[in-house]
């Protein structure tokens, strides 16, 4: 089902696309390829709005896909075959955040197909959008399975060598309780990222044993008494570069352990964001207000600042490649 969601200042026209599959329903944004919302056996397990304006006023990147190219980049500024780019500032003044202003998140996508349980969506970046160098097609495409999953597929074409790293920025809350320190969360990566006082990676890729980064075993979020308090807003590394085929990167369970998703990517890093710092201005899905902790993300991404660092899988997308990209969710 599609139906007018709300009308942009500019006058665009944001549609809304309903999905249903089993026991899943979607119900996704032309806006910033949004799930909006997404409810497994009739529960909501992410956090959203019911209308436009939120997302535009209120939104830290619910449910969107952030892009051209994701998470930070230090100072903004990269250097592509010799030749420097000055892109969009839009984090604490130096660096660049989720492709800049008016990143991936913010367009209009356009919308191609949809079935029952299907919907593609296609965006194109113009050759100097918010600082990168050439044009970029990308098509995306979210799935219900008949098995309990929403897939996202992505695949990204440039007409000249630049960064492309798409991730999928949805909050997940599987009980709908007021936080999710209770949830139990396990990541299937023996090293994470380090970074400096603007959340920018150091470089070093540091072993999680023995540190508060360790969620090898699955833990509750909520620190125990004694621990040391963590803000978790890191790249957990679960390979040096991307695989062919999706593989196991991090399960998360409701306080109960009566449900749990699974995410499945063929990215080489997963943000974990635990969103200790929002306190949104709106109501949202259902009335609720969200406060910190609402919900946590598993953006399975390439590492950030890749572009401005030697050690870590490319992001450089050539005129000869094709992007791509799937996550799973999978849930029972
Ligand atoms: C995350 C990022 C956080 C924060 C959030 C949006 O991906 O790592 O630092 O910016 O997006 O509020």
């Amino acid at each position: 089902m599609i139906r007018e969601f709300g009308v942009l200042p500019d006058g665009e026209v944001v549609h809304e696309i309903s999905l249903r599959k089993g026991t899943l329903q979607a119900s996704v944004l032309t806006l910033g390829a949004i799930i909006r919302d997404l409810k497994v056996d009739g529960q909501t397990v992410v956090l959203g709005f019911e209308d436009l304006q939120s997302y535009l006023d209120h939104s830290p990147y619910f449910g969107a896909v952030a892009g051209r190219c994701a998470n930070r980049i230090a100072g903004a500024r990269m250097t592509i075959d010799g030749q420097e780019h000055q892109l969009d500032v839009n984090e604490r003044g130096r660096h660049q955040l989720h492709g800049g202003a008016r990143g991936f998140s913010r367009r209009v996508w356009q919308l191609e197909q949809s079935d029952k349980a299907s919907v593609l969506l296609k965006l194109v970046s113009e050759d100097g959008d918010m600082g990168y160098p050439g044009r970029v097609e990308v098509l995306l495409r979210y799935t219900l399975t008949g098995t309990g999953a929403l897939r996202m597929k992505i695949t990204a074409t440039a007409d000249r060598t630049t960064p492309v790293n798409l991730t999928q920025h949805s909050y997940f809350n599987l009980d709908g309780s007021a936080t999710i320190l209770d949830h139990t969360l396990e990541i299937a990566a023996d090293s994470y990222l380090p970074v400096d006082e603007d959340l920018i990676p150091t470089g070093e890729v540091r072993k999680v044993a023995w540190t508060p980064y360790d969620f090898q075993d699955g833990r509750k979020l909520r620190r125990r008494a004694g621990e040391e308090t963590v803000v978790f807003d890191h790249n957990f590394c679960l390979s040096d570069a991307p695989r062919e085929s999706v593989e196991f990167a991090a399960a998360l369970e409701d306080a109960a352990g009566d449900r749990r998703m699974e995410v499945w990517t063929t990215e080489p890093g997963l943000q974990l964001f635990d969103a200790g710092g929002i306190d949104v201005q709106a109501p949202g899905l259902e009335g609720k207000r969200y406060g910190p902790h609402a919900g946590l993300c598993l953006e399975a991404q390439r590492w950030p600042d890749s572009v401005n660092r030697d050690g870590f899988t490319s992001v450089l997308l050539r005129p000869s490649e094709t992007y791509s990209h799937v996550t799973e969710f999978r849930f029972s």
